[in-house]
């Protein structure tokens, strides 16, 4: 099974300094498809390719986690066409792709609250993690009628059923066991989130997750966004410097 293909990280990238996980918000799609006078539906189809795209650079390059917002809990807002056609093209891709995730070293996991999905989608979902749970080239986390809120108020809920039941004292719950309950837990926090087509907001996406993620905003329609693109959002993480708090290296070299 083919692992990673470094060969193809562009020259001015540092192989030790990329994300382990990166996020994103795929936005755009409808614009992207309007645009050129074509329904919004086109768009969303073509934004399905940029992020088979995305996760084989990911794989190729090395990053280990991708997790990527399909629908969120407030897109049930959505004209009732749009997202029967979403959950459609959920549920073709899952069944078109599965083989080839397979064979790639994919393992997909899906966050959200998937209960209010279709029983055939559900069922889709289920087995395509079923089948890819051992995998270990890339993990990919897809974000599926997910909302960062709605994912605290359940860890909320669950924790307070465990004090209830005198299985969890008040006092014991920290940052670490909250975290158990969450849709994500067991998995690293993003280093990196990427949202395209030029809105600078989070969406209700990963609110506990991203308490220290670098944010970048690209104005690419997602549809576009290609490895030229994912290259350039890399540069921009590696000219961070990320601090968790602490003061500069550069301020701390001069106290030293
Ligand atoms: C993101 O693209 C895809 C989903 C939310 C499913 P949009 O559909 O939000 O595209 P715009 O923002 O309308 O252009
Ligand atoms: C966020 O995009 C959700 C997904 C990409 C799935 P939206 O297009 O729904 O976000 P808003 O409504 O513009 O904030
Ligand atoms: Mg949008």
């Amino acid at each position: 099974m083919a692992r990673q293909d470094l060969s193809t990280l562009p020259r001015n990238l540092n192989p030790q300094q990329l994300p382990t996980h990166i996020a994103v918000i795929m936005d755009g799609n409808g614009r992207w498809a309007t645009r050129q006078g074509l329904p919004r539906f086109v768009g969303h189809r073509q934004g399905a390719k940029s992020l088979k795209e995305l996760l084989r650079c990911c794989k190729d390059w090395g990053i280990s986690t991708l997790t990527a917002y399909a629908f969120s809990t407030e897109n049930w807002r959505r004209p009732a066409e749009e997202v029967h056609f979403l959950m459609g093209l959920f549920e073709q891709l899952l069944r078109h792709e599965l083989a080839e995730m397979r064979q790639e070293g994919v393992r997909i996991s899906f966050i959200g609250d998937l209960s209010d999905l279709s029983p055939s989608l559900q069922r889709e979902m289920h087995r395509s993690m079923r089948e890819t749970a051992h995998n270990q080239a890339v993990r990919f986390n897809v974000a599926v009628n997910y909302g960062g809120r709605a994912e605290l108020v359940n860890a909320c809920r669950q924790l307070a059923e465990h004090v209830q039941q005198g299985t969890l004292m008040p006092s014991e719950i920290n940052a670490a066991v909250f975290e158990q309950q969450l849709y994500t837990a067991g998995s690293s926090d993003p280093d990196l989130l990427i949202r395209t087509s030029g809105e600078m907001r989070l969406s209700n996406y990963l609110l506990w997750q991203m308490a220290y993620t670098e944010l970048y905003f690209t104005d690419v329609l997602f549809p576009d966004f290609d490895r030229a693109a994912l290259h350039q959002a890399l540069l921009h993480y590696q000219g961070r410097e990320r601090r968790f708090g602490k003061i500069s290296r550069e301020e701390a070299a001069l106290l030293a």
